[in-house]
């Protein structure tokens, strides 16, 4: 799809918790730097001051459980303030925005995971973002052992604390995101310099594609 030249391009990296995704950001983030391009890397839940407290409240361990939809509706609050103060204004002046995790994030976790109804994230999706997508999504995927295993040993958050069902349904959840324009599944399970590979692959075809 072509886009206004000028503006910049927005790539998000999906994936489960410990597929990968921290350690292979700042290598998309080198990678894209390397052909010329200004790269914003950030994350969510968070990426502003702001959207981080927001970040804290979903993640923090409590005894009061959090409904399913202040945990949606936290999700995109976080997301309307990370829009608004940087990713907006990064793309505007031509700059690449990297994200570890987005929306599609939202349809894993609160969809697959919690079980809401996509209408409803589908409603607020378009209520924060407008016509705002990823222009390229690279999924990680490993099965959920392999993630499991390069995990062991950490302090887990509120979403790592629940039952291996939850990650199979936030798994399947992703994997339907593949039919979404944009969304590519790179196989993670394999060592970091093949999963590289891949990356820097569907990279190279992107940015040729969409800007040379
Ligand atoms: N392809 C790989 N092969 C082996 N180990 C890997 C690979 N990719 C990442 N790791 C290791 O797995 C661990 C988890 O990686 P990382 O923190 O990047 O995952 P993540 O997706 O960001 O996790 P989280 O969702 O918890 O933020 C790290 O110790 C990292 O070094
Ligand atoms: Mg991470």
């Amino acid at each position: 799809m072509k886009q206004r030249q000028g503006r910049g391009r927005f790539i998000t990296l999906e994936g489960g918790e410990g597929v990968g995704k921290s350690t292979n950001l700042a290598f998309v983030k080198a990678h894209l730097e390397a052909v010329g391009l200004e790269v914003v890397s950030t994350r969510e839940p968070g990426g502003t001051p702001l959207a981080e407290e927001i970040r804290a409240l979903l993640l923090a361990v409590r005894e009061e459980p959090m409904a399913e939809l202040t945990e949606l509706l936290l999700v995109f609050a976080g997301r309307a303030q990370h829009l608004a103060t940087l990713i907006e204004p990064a793309l505007a002046r031509g700059a690449w925005v990297l994200s570890d995790r987005f929306t599609d994030a939202t349809y894993a976790y609160q969809g697959g995971g919690r079980g809401l109804e996509t209408r409803v994230i589908a409603l607020l999706e378009q209520l924060v973002q407008g016509d705002l997508r990823p222009d390229l999504t690279l999924y990680l995927d490993t099965p959920l052992e392999v993630a499991e295993a390069r995990l062991a040993g950490r302090d887990l958050d509120r979403f790592e604390r629940e039952q291996r069902a939850f990650f199979e349904r936030v798994r399947a959840a992703y994997l339907q995101r593949s039919r979404e324009p944009g969304f590519r599944v790179i196989d993670a399970g394999v060592p970091l310099k093949r999963v590289q590979l891949a990356l820097a692959a569907e990279l190279d075809r992107f940015v040729e594609e969409t800007v040379l």
